[in-house]
């Protein structure tokens, strides 16, 4: 007997500016997530061809169908549909996504879309510095207004924003430039504000414009261990939880920031600044559910302040995401843990607790719509990939699922990160999460053909019966 519910939907994600490619045909803007791609090395790819989903969506939907898929989540691209961020509306970038969105349907498969995966229009970057300012919160309305109108009598299921928890520490993400590291801090607090009000607009827009539309935010979630068992080691954990995924949560369910979060603002100076009626308006756009993306698990010891280092002050050590707070933690390595071959420490137990902790918080039904491996895959001469690596880490946090299910969590589906290889967040085309392999490398672009992997036929198995055999 399958230990998944018989509605359990199965997907696989995605986002635009991993998958899409023709990222200035056809009309659409270019947006952060592209200047930032330009950038890098020239031994990176870059987000011009992506996977080059922009013109073969169909033979890729067919893939999908074949493999038995339930949901697929995406994104869609702003700057696809309003080039500028705000203003003219690009009426190509609609059509694409009435095609996808249909032939999804026509496939069996429903489509779960989430508005904004990273790829802010860099325009309102040029106009506004993006979300530091304000209007940047009337452009996404506005946009996400004209996706609910278009797209909402077939697209349900709705996530705002991709790990914003995740993005606001991202420096290429939110476009801080060098001259404003100084006040980094300010900024950022200013500008996750700003994404909150929206994200609360957007889901009250959601409720007034999609009939039986469910609308959440897509979190980075993860777990914090302690170092030791000394007080300290565990309260730091706990900080470095709530301080990077907790008040995100707590914000979109409470619509306030909660009192841990507000000290941190305080002692920093960093308390964003506010309008009269924006209270109501958190408070009105509380999430339906809560998105998740699951990869690793974190380890964390107590740093303390001193004179020279004020409490709350962030210090980096290498990694921008990982961030050290004197007075609250340090990131540490968990020797208990395996890591993958790009640094993620493996955790499917880790799974299980945030599971039932979000659900014990909130009291909301989750929906994982990130989890997955990224590897360097080898094409064998036979035109095979064979990822035992990638199966066996589906088939352990596939296990956690069940597992948290029994515990009484309400998880809806599993979708996994990624249902084709596509460009990595930040790490090019070499770092492959896909059940089928594009057949490209980082700057040779080959044929792009695609072959399926073993995972690929793993989850169809899995699919077919219902998580009865992992
Ligand atoms: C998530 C993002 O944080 O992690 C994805 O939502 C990203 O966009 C995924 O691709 C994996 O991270 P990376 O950097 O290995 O691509």
């Amino acid at each position: 007997m399958s230990r998944f519910p018989k509605n359990f939907l199965w997907g696989a994600s995605s986002s635009a500016f991993q998958i899409e490619g023709g990222w200035k045909e056809d009309g659409k803007g270019m947006t952060v997530a592209d200047y930032y791609s330009f950038q890098r090395s020239a031994i990176q790819a870059d987000t011009s061809i992506a996977s080059d989903f922009y013109h073969r969506w169909k033979e890729d939907i067919g893939l999908m169908k074949e493999l038995g898929l339930q949901m697929y989540r995406f994104s869609i691209s702003w700057a696809r549909l309003i080039p500028e961020g705000e203003g003219r509306v690009n009426q190509k970038g609609i059509d694409f996504y009435h095609q996808v969105i249909d032939c999804l349907l026509e496939n069996g498969i429903q489509p779960v879309v989430t508005l904004y995966h990273f790829d802010l229009p860099y325009e309102l970057v040029k106009r506004y510095n993006g979300w530091a300012d304000r209007r940047c919160i009337s452009a996404f309305l506005h946009y996400a207004r004209l996706c609910f109108r278009h797209f909402g009598d077939r697209v349900k299921c709705w996530q705002v924003i991709n790990e914003q928890n995740l993005m606001i520490r991202v420096d290429e993400r939110m476009n801080l430039c060098e001259s404003d590291l100084w006040r980094a801090d300010q900024i950022r607090s200013q500008m996750d504000y700003h994404m909150f009000l929206a994200h609360a607009l957007a889901v009250e827009a959601c409720h007034e414009m999609v009939k039986n539309g469910k609308v959440g935010p897509a979190v980075s979630s993860t777990c914090t261990y302690p170092l030791t068992n000394q007080p300290e080691d565990v309260w730091a954990a706990k900080m470095n939880d709530a301080m990077k995924t907790l008040y995100c949560l707590d914000m979109h369910y409470n619509g306030k920031y909660p009192g841990y979060y507000l000290r941190y603002l305080n002692e920093r100076n960093i308390l964003p600044r506010t309008e009269p009626g924006d209270e109501a308006v958190l408070k009105k756009g509380r999430m339906d559910y809560i998105a998740l993306n699951y990869y690793r698990t974190l380890c964390a010891s107590y740093l303390p302040a001193d004179r020279t280092h004020p409490r709350g002050l962030r210090v980096f050590r290498g990694n921008e995401v990982d961030f050290d707070q004197y007075g609250y933690f340090r990131d540490e390595r968990n020797v208990n843990l395996k890591t993958s071959e790009y640094g993620a420490q493996i955790d499917p137990l880790g799974l299980r607790i945030v599971l039932n902790e979000y659900y014990r918080r909130y009291g909301l039904p989750l929906l994982i719509t990130e989890n997955g491996l990224g590897a360097a895959d080898t094409l064998t001469l036979e035109d095979k990939i064979h990822d035992d690596y990638r199966i066996d880490y589906l088939r352990e946090h596939l296990n956690a699922c069940a597992l948290a299910i029994e515990d009484g969590a309400e998880l809806m589906g599993y979708s996994l990160w990624s249902v084709i290889d596509l460009l990595s967040s930040h790490q090019g085309f070499r770092k492959r999460y896909g059940l089928v392999y594009v057949n490209r490398d980082d700057l040779d672009l080959k044929d792009l053909r695609r072959i399926k992997k073993d995972s690929y036929y793993w989850y169809q198995n899995v699919i077919r019966t219902n998580g009865e055999e992992l």
